[in-house]
């Protein structure tokens, strides 16, 4: 097929995913999950949610400074132009959302995820982790990995929970201590690392999700 049969509108030929692993999200979104849809979308359309509730949810209201903070500068503003951001709504008003991008040609890092209370330990954000797990594996990724604060209790529950396996730590004068997570999608890969690194043998679970956990 010619390049141009596949090439999406100008607004999207930004997206990192797109140039390297032709990602369409928009053709493979939406997804609903009971009342709540998530939809691909684009920075600017997450920025009025990061802008109301980011602080609040993040607890940097008081900007005490435990971190180096990162202002919205133009260079971030274009990296997060190429970032995938994925919007989770209900009749249209945005709830939560979730930013992820490739950090080489075969990894998917998930950058931030954030729900309104109200939404909250409803498995929303782990179904969706899931979920995007089949087309990232379609288009030849190999690992999703995320960095998770150890006290984040939610997070980690939901990684571990997920497949994912700790593959490393580190400290940061942005983040403080966090543990990085990475879901191998290649099987082989996953049952290297777990011969090389891990004293336990791999769990048997099914990989589709249960009943209570089912979308659309
Ligand atoms: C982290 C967050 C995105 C998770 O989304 P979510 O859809 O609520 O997650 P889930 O409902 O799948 O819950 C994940 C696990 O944490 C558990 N959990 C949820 N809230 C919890 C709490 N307050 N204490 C302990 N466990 C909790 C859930 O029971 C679930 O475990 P299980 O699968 O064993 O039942 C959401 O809680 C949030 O927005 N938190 C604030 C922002 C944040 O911390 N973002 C992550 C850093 S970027």
């Amino acid at each position: 097929m010619a390049q141009t049969d596949i090439a999406p509108p100008p607004e999207r030929q930004s997206s990192l995913s797109w140039r390297l692993w032709n990602l369409d999200w928009e053709k493979i979104l939406p997804w609903s999950f009971e009342e709540v849809t998530v939809v691909s979308a684009h920075f600017d359309d997450a920025l009025p949610f990061m802008t109301e509730h980011y602080a609040r949810i993040f607890g940097t209201e008081s900007n005490e400074g435990r971190f180096l903070s990162s202002p919205l500068t133009e260079a971030k503003r274009r990296f997060s132009a190429e970032t995938d951001v994925f919007l989770f709504q209900v009749a249209a008003r945005t709830v939560g959302l979730f930013m992820a991008h490739p950090s080489d040609w075969s990894t998917y890092y998930m950058r931030t995820a954030a729900l309104l209370p109200e939404y909250r330990g409803r498995h929303l954000v782990s179904r969706f982790m899931e979920r995007i797990c089949e087309p990232l594996r379609e288009a030849g990724v190999e690992r999703l990995c995320g960095d998770v604060s150890p006290a984040n209790t939610p997070m980690m529950k939901l990684h571990v929970g997920q497949g994912f396996l700790v593959t490393s730590i580190a400290n940061s004068e942005r983040w403080g201590s966090c543990v990085h997570f990475t879901k191998f999608l290649r099987q082989e890969a996953d049952a290297v690392f777990r011969h090389q690194f891990c004293n336990s043998p791999p769990l048997n679970r099914s990989a589709s999700p249960s009943p209570e956990r089912s979308s659309s």
